[in-house]
């Protein structure tokens, strides 16, 4: 039997259209559905195409919520920018509390447009700052933007939650910039600036000269372990990481090892090196690490195999005594040190 004698062309046709009606369907997605989510920010572009539309102007902000949440692909950030833009035709009018919920949508802000955006409110600078994977150029834009909204405010007049919320942009910002902020400024807003990421070496710099000012935190050499957590990333600019009492190390959070270039690695003494805590010594990178000279890498080797035996089987084997910041520091709760240092 042969397929034409079983298939009439018209069930032909509407066995189609109905297959295209129903692929349509499915692929069509909503920003209140799961399938957006389940996506996992892994989108085409026919999975945004409507999204963001005047037709659905009521559903924007759940939309930029849901799409702003994970990763997404410059492409796909691009357009979905595109999209937002045109359901407001200048990107000036935007409203802000719409560019705050934008998160990974900024990906794909082309740099110009940043000079456009409306950003009188604190909380948009903030939501902008909090973001880390901005091109340089984006960034130059942005602190442009805010330069010039927020003229009336120069360097020494930032508090801490005006640095707080520049967060990333600070690293846009020139040396003398930095050096004009207020050192107790910046010590309240350490925490902040402790996780910035490709910051240019010379800023810094400039951020560990204010961390070692008087008003601040003072010489390196007294600083404790809860502020060396709260100084993080900043350690990187420090001309001497040696004058750090070595069980101060204790404090480092996994998450601020990659700020460490191989300079100040290499710099550290062995017994710095043996007091970082287990999981700071598990974020080194592989470049880090190969940095390390014999000695070094011994120091960590140890600590792998102590903490990580003891851990292990639950058994104390040769460190019998831990201290609390190296219980603290390997639980990874350095939220609880920062939250109860505020509250001093
Ligand atoms: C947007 O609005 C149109 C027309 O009201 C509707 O057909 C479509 O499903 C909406 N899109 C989303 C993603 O909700
Ligand atoms: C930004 O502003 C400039 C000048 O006012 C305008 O020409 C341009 O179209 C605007 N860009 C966007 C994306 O709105
Ligand atoms: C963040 O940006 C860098 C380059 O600036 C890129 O290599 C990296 O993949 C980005 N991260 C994500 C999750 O897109
Ligand atoms: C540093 O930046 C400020 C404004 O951000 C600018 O006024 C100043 O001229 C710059 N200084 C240098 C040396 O580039």
């Amino acid at each position: 039997m042969q397929f034409s004698n079983i298939m009439s062309p018209r069930w032909a046709y509407l066995l189609i259209s109905f297959l295209s009606v129903l692929h349509k369907d499915l692929a069509k997605l909503r920003c209140d559905g799961d399938s957006l989510i389940k996506k996992n920010g892994k989108l085409s572009k026919e999975d945004i195409d409507d999204l963001i539309s005047i037709d659905n102007q009521s559903q924007i902000k759940m939309c930029l919520v849901v799409l702003g949440k994970n990763p997404l692909e410059t492409g796909i950030a691009e357009l979905l920018w595109r999209d937002l833009v045109k359901v407001y035709k200048p990107a000036d009018d935007i409203p802000e509390d719409e560019l705050q919920l934008l998160g990974w949508i900024s990906a794909g802000i082309p740099a110009p447009d940043f000079m456009n955006l409306s950003l009188t409110d604190i909380d948009t600078i903030a939501s902008f700052g909090k973001w880390r994977n901005y091109s340089r150029e984006q960034l130059m834009s942005l602190k442009q933007a805010i330069e010039d909204q927020w003229s009336y405010k120069g360097p020494s007049d930032l508090s801490n939650y005006d640095l707080a919320a520049l967060g990333q942009v600070l690293c846009a910002f020139n040396k003398s910039y930095i050096a004009a902020i207020k050192p107790m400024a910046y010590k309240a807003a350490a925490a902040d600036i402790s996780n910035l990421v490709n910051c240019p070496q010379e800023i810094v710099k400039e951020f560990a000269l204010l961390a070692t000012s008087r008003d601040a935190f003072g010489d390196p050499s007294g600083w404790t372990a809860i502020q060396i957590a709260l100084i993080g990333c900043v350690i990187d600019g420090l001309d001497s990481v040696r004058d750090i009492q070595p069980d101060a190390f204790e404090g480092l959070s996994a998450s601020n090892m990659q700020c460490l270039s191989n300079n100040v690695l290499q710099a550290m003494s062995i017994e710095q090196i043996s007091h970082l805590s287990l999981s700071a010594v598990n974020a080194l990178t592989y470049a880090q690490r190969s940095s390390l000279d014999r000695e070094q890498i011994k120091a960590i080797q140890e600590t792998a195999n102590t903490l990580g035996a003891v851990l292990n089987d639950g058994r104390s084997t040769s460190r019998t005594t831990w201290s609390t910041m190296t219980l603290v520091t390997y639980l990874q709760l350095p939220t609880l040190i920062i939250s109860s240092y505020c509250r001093l």
